[in-house]
């Protein structure tokens, strides 16, 4: 390895034309038209070393992959190379940077040197970099920053220092760099933001420090920050957060605190954030959203309240207006309180994912609705009626549907992008066909995976063959019974074998009614009020086949409860009704 590197790095060039590239690397115009090289192999061991890189480069990247990263020290290569704007070096394992290194680079933009092994980064370091609005040190081995690390910058806009081992932001840490705008601290163990070090920034716009073990929000620090916008403290542990704590952070407008601690909002908890437009909250302990948490919130468009332990939703009342994106995964909400959905007036995307819903029948979904997430629910029916006519997805993945009828295909036919996986497809006549029927369509169709039958449990219903569709899903049920009805070879294999087999049904219907009657009066109670019947799995309404219509040789297939109930929906194609009423177990 070291050998190849050396061959690479130390054959030094003649005469550096616009053809000169290093072997080993790439040389191109990037996007913004400039001369770029891109040294990505890795493996590369020793002094940093420009060789064959020409003279007018304006974007140096040197980078490695993660199982060949680069070893390199830095050398005072930079200081021919005047029309640097962007140096990326990264993957490199840099332990130090020397001396004005950088120093004359007087159009250099943007300086990466994240995923190193920086410990201990010096004013000196960064000389000379006047223009310089960028600088990226992240995942390096920073353990601190002397004062004024940073004070030669005097245009820098951006600094990221993220996961670092970074434990205590020393006084003046930011000085001279009153222009910064942007400042990532997250992934160190601050434990707590100092008021003293942002008093050398106030013009900061965007702060973020997550994963940081801070333990509150400090009023003193946004006292100093009116030009706040975003501020994200998420995956810390705040577990308050106070009208009084939030007052100077008044031109906030995305504000991300999920991930903490937080257990209660109180009334008019954001009461100083009225321009506040995207607020998340997921991932927290909150039980309780006082109705009056956002009264003066009239901008909030966007709310993620996800994985709370939120039940009710009349803190959503001064929202009405405005809510554009509402996000209620992971709750455990009564399913009344869904109904105050529909008060949402501009509500474009709604989440309500893993939220242990068994039943969604009454009209909950606002009318303006372009995305509804209903996956990892327990819903094993929809009610064609509560879709939004400008949907342009629809996730159903992880519920429990075994089929979908035809009307409510109809519906779901004019929205875009349909997400269906993860459910219990059963891939027989008497729930698949209409979803068959669509596979040329989109790739959601052709992409479902059957879960039974058995005999065709884990293909997707493009691989699956019609003639692999059995009459019902019946784990006795073989495959050869299938023949007895003559299934089409067009698209339409459904209709016609339902249609085709009607008369044939009809029959069976009325034999069935005959049988029942003359059987018991038991079994007559499960007919007459098939609409409201309860299945139960597995059990045969025939006490095991045993009925003296399917002892009958020339009619072999055998009938389950399920597919009695299906059949007959069949044989009346528009009417299907809903024939499962599972109890939502977490209300
Ligand atoms: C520099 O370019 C010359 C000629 O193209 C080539 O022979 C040599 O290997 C290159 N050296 C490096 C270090 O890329
Ligand atoms: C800096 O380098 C890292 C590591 O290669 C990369 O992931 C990141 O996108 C770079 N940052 C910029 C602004 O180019
Ligand atoms: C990073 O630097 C430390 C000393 O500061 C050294 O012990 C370690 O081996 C270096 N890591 C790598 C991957 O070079
Ligand atoms: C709310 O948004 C409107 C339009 O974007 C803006 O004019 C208004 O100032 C905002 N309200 C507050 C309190 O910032
Ligand atoms: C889907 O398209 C293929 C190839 O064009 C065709 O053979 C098949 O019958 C079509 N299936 C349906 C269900 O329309």
């Amino acid at each position: 390895m070291k050998m190849i590197a050396k061959l690479v790095f130390l054959l030094v060039c003649c005469a550096p034309t616009w053809a000169l590239c290093p072997t080993k690397c790439t040389c191109y115009l990037d996007h913004k038209g400039r001369n770029a090289v891109a040294c990505k192999e890795g493996g590369v061991v020793g002094p940093l070393n420009l060789n064959n890189v020409s003279l007018d480069t304006e974007v140096i990247k040197i980078t490695a992959p993660d199982d060949n990263m680069n070893a390199l020290t830095m050398s005072p290569v930079f200081q021919s190379y005047k029309q640097l704007e962007e140096i990326h070096i990264t993957k490199s394992n840099i332990p130090q940077l020397g001396m004005h290194f950088f120093y004359g680079l007087n159009k250099l933009d943007v300086l990466n040197l994240s995923q190193n092994n920086i410990t201990q980064p010096l004013d000196h370091n960064f000389r000379g970099l006047s223009h310089l609005k960028e600088l990226y040190l992240d995942d390096n081995r920073i353990i601190s920053l002397p004062s004024g690390t940073f004070r030669f910058l005097l245009g820098l806009k951006l600094l990221s220092i993220q996961r670092n081992r970074i434990e205590e932001l020393t006084p003046r840490i930011f000085l001279e760099i009153s222009k910064l705008r942007i400042l990532k601290l997250s992934g160190n163990n601050l434990r707590e933001l100092h008021p003293e070090v942002f008093k050398d920034i106030q013009e900061l716009t965007y702060l973020e420090c997550r994963s940081c073990a801070l333990t509150r929000l400090n009023d003193e620090v946004y006292h100093l920050l009116p030009d706040l916008i975003h501020l994200d403290l998420g995956n810390n542990e705040i577990k308050n957060i106070s009208q009084k704590e939030l007052k100077d952070l008044q031109s906030i407008r995305h504000l991300k605190l999920d991930g903490n601690l937080i257990y209660t909002l109180d009334d008019n908890a954001f009461a100083a954030q009225g321009a506040l437009k995207k607020l998340n909250l997921a991932k927290n302990k909150i039980y309780k959203i006082s109705q009056m948490a956002f009264s003066e919130n009239h901008n909030l468009t966007e709310l993620d309240v996800s994985y709370n332990r939120i039940d009710d939703l009349e803190f959503l009342k001064p929202l009405y207006d405005s809510l554009e994106k509402l996000i209620l995964n992971g709750n455990h909400l009564k399913i009344e309180a869904l109904n105050d959905l529909i008060l949402l007036n501009v509500l474009k995307e709604l989440r309500i994912a893993d939220c242990g819903l068994a039943q969604l029948d009454n009209e909950i979904i606002p009318k303006t609705v372009q995305i509804l997430d209903l996956s990892e629910n327990y819903l094993s029916n929809l009610n064609k009626n509560i879709f939004p006519d400008n949907l342009t997805l629809l996730d159903i993945s992880g519920n429990r549907f075994s089929g979908l009828e035809e009307d409510l295909l109809l519906v779901l036919d004019h929205v875009p992008n349909l997400k269906l996986n993860h459910n219990l497809w059963s891939c027989d006549l008497c729930h698949i066909v209409p979803l068959l029927e669509r596979i040329n369509k989109s790739v959601a169709f052709r992409e479902v995976i059957c879960a039974a039958p058995y005999s065709v449990k884990g293909k997707t219903l493009e691989r699956l063959q019609r003639s692999e569709l059995t009459w019902c899903n019946s784990p006795s049920y073989t495959a050869s019974d299938a023949n007895f009805f003559s299934i089409g070879e067009d698209g339409k294999v459904g209709i016609i074998a339902a249609s085709t087999s009607i008369f044939l049904l009809f029959l069976t219907a009325v034999a069935i009614i005959g049988a029942l009657c003359y059987a018991n009066r038991h079994a007559a109670k499960y007919y007459t009020h098939e609409d409201k019947i309860t299945t139960i799995e597995g059990e045969s309404i025939f006490g095991n086949n045993q009925s003296p219509l399917f002892s009958d040789g020339e009619l072999n297939f055998k009938f389950p409860l399920d597919c009695e109930e299906k059949k007959i929906s069949i044989a009346t194609i528009d009417e299907i009704k809903k024939e499962h009423s599972i109890i939502n177990g977490s209300t």
